[in-house]
């Protein structure tokens, strides 16, 4: 369409009572829609030759994309599969998927690009606005749907064949189950995995960087360790799943500077074992600020503080970091007492 193809009262208002300048409305009101700038053509608008120029411009680009998909059905059915060769700055790559990257690459490209010159260049750029309509339908409308269907509804004797409408309606009821079954193979249920961890009374608290027992001793006040279950080596099968659980950071206080005391009855002379996993969105916690005794989760910086309960003191994270009971067993290693008494990580809570 061209602007001379666009309606006077397409090409926007001037409202009344607005004065324009420099092509956009003024308004008195200055709550009054300026409308749309001036059109000003470009120079394919107006000298011929150069809408020539474009055109020509737009078809080489269209002819190139040609010659490259010829290239690639060619390159195709000439280059041997193992051809190796070199390419700066590529090294070494297989010739053929290059030749093919590269043809299919420059066949797609020049299309795109032919599309966007002509566009931009010769298709017409006056901006039109039209008004929204309502997208009710008008009350003739709604009364046609309606007398079409009670006719439809009449003709396929619907409301005399009760046989066939029940069973219809049954053969309707029951297809969505097909997919109900298929949710199955969406794997097997958690049962209640997600409430336990490998933690038990008696398991020994493993540095996860020496891999030893940690006794007490070892645990220095302000630092922070992280310690996996017994048992737990890295190279069994279900590592991962059970590291994601079970994963502890080890924090020694100063006893008269933890607040909570249950946190203090689960502790071990000060030293305090929580999950490490975040109950935001499941993350490990690592910053620890000794200070203040908060830990901080680098996702969405929830922080938690570790001489409180590890209550939630900033973030989005929703509940307190799980605390495991520990002790220390006849042989002077940090042992649990238990497992975890709620479960650990994100969003269980809302799940169940
Ligand atoms: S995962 Fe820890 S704050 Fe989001």
């Amino acid at each position: 369409m061209s602007s001379q193809d666009i309606p006077e009262d397409k090409h926007l208002p001037s409202e009344q009572g607005a004065a324009h300048h420099g092509g956009v409305a003024v308004a008195d009101d200055p709550f009054a829609d300026p409308g749309l700038p001036a059109h000003k053509p470009r120079i394919q608008d107006i000298d011929d030759r150069a809408a020539r120029r474009s055109e020509r411009t737009v078809a080489m680009l269209f002819t190139i994309s040609m010659l490259a998909t010829i290239c690639f059905i060619a390159a195709y059915v000439t280059i041997p599969v193992d051809k190796i060769v070199y390419i700066f700055p590529l090294g070494k790559v297989s010739a053929l998927n290059f030749a093919l990257g590269l043809t299919l690459g420059a066949a797609l490209f020049c299309i795109g690009a032919g599309a966007v010159h002509w566009a931009r260049t010769l298709m017409s750029d006056v901006e039109v606005a039209d008004d929204r309509h309502p997208i009710e339908a008008s009350p003739e409308v709604k009364a046609k749907v309606m007398q079409d269907f009670a006719e439809g509804a009449q003709e396929s004797a619907i409301g005399r064949r009760k046989l066939i409408r029940n069973t219809m309606f049954g053969a309707l009821a029951l297809v969505p189950l097909s997919g109900v079954v298929l949710l199955r193979d969406l794997g097997p249920l958690p049962e209640d995995k997600l409430r336990h961890t490998m933690w038990a009374k008696g398991k020994l608290l493993i540095n996860q960087n020496t891999m030893e027992p940690l006794r007490p001793e070892d645990v220095a006040v302000g630092s922070l360790t992280f310690a996996m279950p017994e048992g737990l080596e890295e190279d069994q099968h279900d590592f991962q799943t059970q590291i994601a659980k079970a994963a502890l950071m080890i924090v020694r206080l100063q006893p008269e500077d933890i607040k909570d005391k249950k946190e203090l009855e689960w502790s071990h002379d000060g030293i305090v074992a929580y999950s490490k996993i975040c109950t935001h969105v499941g993350c490990p916690i690592s910053l620890y600020e000794q200070q203040t005794h908060h830990v901080l989760c680098p996702c969405h910086q929830s922080t938690f503080d570790l001489s409180d309960g590890a209550r939630v003191i900033f973030g989005p994270a929703g509940h307190a970091l799980p605390q495991l009971r520990i002790g220390v067993n006849s042989e002077g290693f940090l042992e649990a007492l238990g497992d975890f008494e709620e479960p650990v990580g994100p969003a269980f809570w809302e799940r169940g």
